[in-house]
């Protein structure tokens, strides 16, 4: 479903083994027939179709590629898709309501969290890990959170004000979270 081989004859191609998975992503389930080595971040991309999740690194140091799985923020790029079966993810689509945009997304525009882009979606998830087990972080919650998120254009001021700002955001419309 999501890779290319080289032909090298009937034998080879039928060695590759293919596992089937279930899994939900933003809400909607899934089954997909995949190469047990497929990354998590390539059946994202290339198997669902869902490019805001970005590659930076393929090597675990820039987060650019982070998503939920069951909640939790990881970089999806270290994580091999056969791993989310049975499980729930989230990418940066699955953020927005379809009437509303998230906090995070309001609190990234309303603070110019974001110059380029591209890390922006990676910052995002690890937020959201963030505020749903924390709604109220602390500017070092905040960094702490991030500090595996890098963004090549040093926009880190701004983004961490846009995920306070959001914190207050979702507080404000959720009385009783603090
Ligand atoms: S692409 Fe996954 S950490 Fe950089
Ligand atoms: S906004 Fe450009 S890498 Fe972060």
């Amino acid at each position: 479903m999501t890779a290319v081989y080289d032909d090298l004859g009937d034998e080879a191609t039928s060695d590759i083994p293919v596992r089937r998975i279930r899994f939900t992503i933003n809400g909607a389930k899934k089954i997909a027939e995949i190469e047990p080595r497929l990354l998590l971040s390539h059946l994202i991309r290339r198997g669902v179709g869902l490019t805001g999740t970005h590659m930076g690194c393929d090597t675990t140091n820039c987060g650019a590629c982070t998503v939920l799985v069951d909640g939790k923020p990881v970089k999806s790029c270290t994580m091999l898709a056969v791993q989310v079966d049975g499980r729930e993810v989230t990418t940066v689509e699955g953020l927005a309501s379809a009437s509303e945009l998230h906090p995070l997304q309001e609190g990234f525009r309303e603070e110019h969290g974001l110059q380029c882009g591209f890390c922006t979606p990676g910052m995002m998830m690890a937020a959201k890990g963030l505020l749903d087990r924390n709604p109220n972080p602390t500017e070092e919650d905040v960094r702490w959170a991030l500090s595996g998120n890098l963004c090549r254009c040093t926009g880190y001021q701004n983004i961490v004000k846009s995920v306070l700002w959001a914190a207050e955001k979702q507080r404000a419309r959720t009385p009783g979270a603090e």
